[in-house]
C-alpha cells in the first residue's frame, strides 16, 4: 500500500466535516472522489498532506506518517504532489523558474540539474514552446499544466489534484485531462477530486463517493456507475448526468 489513511477526522468551529475516512491507495492507481459540494473532498485532499491538520486519525506515506508529532512536513510533502483548482503559479516567476523551483529549493538539486527535470517535466506537458513565459501570458488550461508539471519536478510518490480542471472553459479541459491520462498511463498514482464523468469511467481504477464526511459507496466505475448500492449515490450520478 502507497498511502494508507485511518479513521481520519476534521472539523471546523463545531462542524463535523470528516467523520472517520480511512483509505487504502496502491502504488499506480488511479482514484477518482466524487461528492456534492460540502461533503468534504477538499478537505480531505489538505488533511492527507496535512495543508490542514486532522484532528484524529493517520496519514501514512508507505513507513512515512505524516500526522506523526515529529514528522517532517515538508519532506512529507514533496513526495505527494498537489494540483489546485486555481493552479497557484508563483505569478512573478516564468514557466521554468516555477518548475524549477521545488527541485532546487525543495530537493536541492543543482542548478544545472533542475532545470533538466524542469524540463523533462515541462516536455511532458507539452508546453517547452512557453519556457520564458509569465503565468498571466498563458491560457487556463497551459496554466495547469505547468501546475503539473511543477508537481512533477518534485518527484513524487503520487499527485492529488482537487477539481483541476473545474476553472476551466471545456475546450481546455481536455488538454489537461489528457495529461493526467498520460500520467496514469505512465502507471503514477493519482488521487482526483473531479466531476469530469468520461474521465473517472475511463481512466480511475476506483470511484469514492463522499457524502456528509464519509465514504458512502467506492468501487470500479462500471460497478459504481451502472449499479450502484446506494440511493444516494445514484441520485448525485443522476444529477451529474442531467448536468453533462
Ligand atoms: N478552513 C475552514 N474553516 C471553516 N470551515 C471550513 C474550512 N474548510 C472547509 N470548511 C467547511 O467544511 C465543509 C466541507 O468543505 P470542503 O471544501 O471539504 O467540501 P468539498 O466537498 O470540497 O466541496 P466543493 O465540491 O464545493 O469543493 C464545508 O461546509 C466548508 O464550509
Ligand atoms: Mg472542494
Amino acid at each position: 500500500m502507497l498511502l494508507r489513511v485511518e479513521n481520519l477526522h476534521k472539523s471546523f468551529d463545531g462542524l463535523d466535516v470528516l467523520k472517520g475516512i480511512s483509505l487504502g491507495l496502491e502504488k499506480g492507481q488511479v482514484t477518482v472522489v466524487i461528492g456534492s459540494s460540502g461533503s468534504g473532498k477538499s478537505t480531505l485532499l489538505r488533511c492527507i498532506n496535512c495543508l490542514t491538520p486532522p484532528d484524529k486519525g493517520q496519514v501514512w506515506l508507505e513507513n512515512l506518517e505524516l500526522t506523526a508529532k515529529d514528522a517532517d512536513l515538508n519532506q512529507a510533502r514533496s513526495k505527494l504532489g498537489f494540483v489546485f483548482q486555481d493552479f497557484n503559479l508563483f505569478t512573478h516567476l516564468t514557466v521554468l523558474e516555477n518548475v524549477c523551483f521545488g527541485p532546487l529549493r525543495v530537493n536541492k538539486k543543482s542548478k544545472e540539474e533542475s532545470r533538466q527535470i524542469a524540463l523533462e517535466e515541462i516536455e511532458r506537458v507539452g508546453m517547452l514552446d512557453k519556457l520564458d513565459a509569465y503565468p498571466a501570458q498563458l491560457s487556463g488550461g497551459q496554466q495547469q499544466r505547468i501546475s503539473i508539471a511543477r508537481a512533477l519536478a518534485l518527484k513524487p510518490q503520487l499527485i492529488m489534484f482537487d477539481e483541476p480542471t473545474s476553472a476551466l472553459d471545456p475546450e481546455l479541459t481536455g488538454e489537461v485531462l489528457s495529461v493526467m491520462s498520460g500520467l496514469a498511463k505512465d502507471g503514477m498514482t493519482l488521487l482526483v477530486v473531479t466531476h469530469e464523468m468520461g474521465f473517472a469511467r475511463s481512466v480511475a481504477d476506483r470511484i469514492i463517493f463522499m457524502e456528509g464526511g464519509t465514504i458512502l459507496e467506492q468501487g470500479p466505475p462500471e460497478q459504481l456507475f451502472t449499479a450502484p448500492e446506494n440511493e444516494r449515490t445514484r441520485y448525485f450520478l443522476q444529477m451529474i448526468s442531467q448536468l453533462e
